[in-house]
């Protein structure tokens, strides 16, 4: 198996007030080449944290306790500073929840895209630049070109956004609730170009909560509840047979079968400043044994749970 990206025990926290609390806790995942894969989870599970950590886009108060991140045989944590804006938008870029974070309001979308650093140096850049508009298939490139980010819609932004993805030639994507801000059409126009993306040999780590998109758009997917991985699998296993009581209830509040009642989740997922000695799912889980509130299950077999370990 050709991995591009290998995470290896993990652990990233945040100083809040006087103490330091985990928002990643021993996070060891491998990305093969070439495949999407989904990071899933409720809001405040740390999807966002490992995105940020792979980059080194974390805020001040964070601190990355331990781990390597291994990206084509270097550890993305020791890179200096310098070294790591090299990386970033170049051989790795991110697509983030809001396109406007990534787009410079001030400039037109010609004028970003002309900064995109590995097209500075190269020939005939404005056909590189219609190229990557017409592969994201935008249909009215000169208009678009001159436009500023606020002159475009959300859907279109997400476009300009894969299309500097696409002039970089990044080998690796990720993409962080990159439709959570559009509407269902639009939304599905944009997950196909990330498919369209992988079937041309790029690796896709997408962000979601909206575990419906999952099930047809990634190869493998990782379920995260508090800063923990909880089951990890083939796309296709994960849901023919999930196992964390996490990822049942995940899926089983998902709106599928007609004339099914949705079964929301009991209660809420806890901050990261609440300690939860065991499994950290107890309060919530409908399974819970006297052992899980107080030994915390191993990830093992690709689940993290008493009920199979
Ligand atoms: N700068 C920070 N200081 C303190 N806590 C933080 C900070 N950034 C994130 N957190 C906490 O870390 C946890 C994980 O946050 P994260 O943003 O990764 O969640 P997420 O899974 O991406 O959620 P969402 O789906 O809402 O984007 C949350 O409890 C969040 O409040
Ligand atoms: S370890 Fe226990 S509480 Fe946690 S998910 Fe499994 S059964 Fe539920
Ligand atoms: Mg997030």
């Amino acid at each position: 198996m050709d991995n591009i990206l290998e995470i290896k025990n993990l652990n990233v926290g945040f100083d809040i007030e006087d103490n330091f609390y985990f928002a990643l806790n021993d996070i060891n995942l491998t990305f093969e080449k070439g495949k999407i894969h989904a990071i899933a989870g409720e809001s405040g599970c740390g999807k966002s944290v490992l995105i940020n950590t792979i980059l080194r886009l974390l805020p001040k108060n964070s601190r990355i306790k331990s781990g390597e991140i291994l990206f084509k045989d270097q550890d993305l944590l020791k890179l200096k500073e310098k070294e790591i804006r090299k990386i970033r938008g170049n051989s790795i870029s991110l697509i983030p929840q809001d396109p406007f974070m990534s787009l410079n309001p001030l400039y037109t979308i010609e004028n970003q895209l002309l900064e995109v650093p590995s097209i500075k140096d190269r020939e005939n850049k404005i056909n590189i630049i219609k190229g990557a508009l017409e592969e994201v298939k935008i249909k009215n490139i000169d208009t678009v070109l001159k436009s500023y980010p606020h002159e475009l819609s959300g859907g279109m932004k997400q476009r300009v956004i894969i299309a500097m993805a696409l002039i970089s030639k990044s080998d690796l994507i990720l993409a962080d609730e990159p439709t959570t801000a559009l509407d269902v059409t639009v939304s599905n126009s944009i997950l196909n170009l990330l498919l369209e993306l992988k079937n041309k040999g790029k690796t896709i780590i997408l962000i979601t909560h909206d575990l419906s998109i999952v099930s047809n758009y990634c190869d493998t997917t990782t379920i995260m509840y508090l800063g923990d991985i909880v089951e990890i699998n083939s796309s296709d296993k994960l849901f023919k047979n999930p196992l964390h009581p996490y990822t049942k209830a995940l899926i089983g509040a998902l709106p599928t079968s007609r004339g099914k009642k949705l079964e929301n989740i009991k209660g809420q997922i806890s901050p990261i400043t609440e300690k939860i000695k065991g499994c950290k799912f107890h309060p919530r889980c409908n399974f819970a044994m006297e052992k899980c509130c107080c030994i915390k299950p191993k990830l093992i077999n690709n689940v993290a749970c008493h009920l199979y370990n």
